[in-house]
């Protein structure tokens, strides 16, 4: 089973994803491949947590892991995305993870018969980030209706945004959004973020996607963080129990300044914790039925 965005699932779905990943993060759900399923892991596009999260989960599973290297592939002489993962295919990979800057590129992917796993697509979808944020989530509150969550930066240029959005609503939060407001989408209302940040349950900063942005963006660090910023001036106004968090890679000092990185209300490292367990439940998931 492909896993390529959350709109794809019934909520019933998400939340057995969730609960298999707690129970992989309990010690109560163990499962071993034994060597018998590989996994490839393509990455178009940088990363550090995703593709290292997905290869601990691959790895902590009892698969064999492959790492792609584009720079040094067939793709230099030309070889498409299609061509490269139909080879996985042929080669008897079982699954592949794949990052690529290009929104919805798993489209040119249909007649690929192994699960796809996407990490991430352009600026539309990032599902196991959401699955991580959501766990994350369940773990502090214990449910989703009715939290409130702000979510800062540059909204235009986020998949994390897109997926998060969309499936928040879906499981009964309300989402605010706030940044700069060349950084909104045509669709989405902007808050003031002073006034959002002591009502709101979670707030969760985005980073500037310069790498996304068409033209080049000057962002000046303190101005930025001032006014769109966690710093040790406002994280007093949050709510007591509200908490911080964050996708990462985090640009300390504009979105979130160094000693509120790692306060109490930081969740940004336990996210990461998270993801590897949220991971083997998705690689449990796809793997199903073959
Ligand atoms: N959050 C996230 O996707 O991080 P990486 O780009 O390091 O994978």
């Amino acid at each position: 089973m492909n896993i390529l965005k959350l709109a794809d699932f019934e909520v019933k779905e998400i939340e057995e994803i969730l609960e298999n990943a707690a129970a992989f993060k309990s010690g109560k759900k163990k499962i071993n491949y034994n060597g018998e399923k590989i996994i490839a892991n393509l990455f178009f596009e940088p990363s550090t947590r995703t593709h290292y999260s997905f290869e601990t989960a691959e790895l902590k599973l009892g698969c064999k892991t492959m790492n792609f290297e584009a720079e040094t592939s067939s793709m230099k002489k030309g070889e498409t995305l299609y061509d490269t993962v139909k080879t996985f295919e042929s080669l008897g990979v079982n699954a592949v993870v794949i990052r690529h800057k290009e929104d919805e590129y798993y489209k040119q992917l249909a007649n690929i018969k192994i699960p796809i796993l996407n990490g991430g697509d352009g600026t539309k979808d990032h599902p196991s980030q959401s699955l991580l944020d959501l766990y994350t989530i369940k773990e502090e509150f214990g449910h989703f209706e009715g939290l409130k969550v702000l979510i800062v930066g540059d909204i235009k240029h986020s998949r994390v945004a897109h997926s998060n959005i969309k499936v928040m609503e879906r499981l009964g939060m309300k989402v605010y959004t706030s940044g700069p407001e060349e950084y909104k989408d045509d669709d989405l209302e902007f808050v003031n973020f002073d006034e959002y940040l002591p009502k709101v349950d979670v707030v969760m900063l985005l980073r500037i996607q310069l790498e996304r942005h068409e033209k080049d963006t000057i962002v000046n660090k303190e101005e930025y963080n001032s006014k769109y910023g966690l710093n040790k001036n406002n994280i007093n106004k949050m709510k007591g129990n509200a908490i911080i968090m964050h996708p990462a890679p985090f640009n300390r000092n504009v979105e979130i300044t160094d000693e509120i990185v790692e306060c109490d209300k930081s969740r940004i490292f336990k996210q990461i914790e998270n993801g590897v367990f949220v991971r083997m439940a998705m690689i449990e998931k796809s793997l199903e039925n073959i």
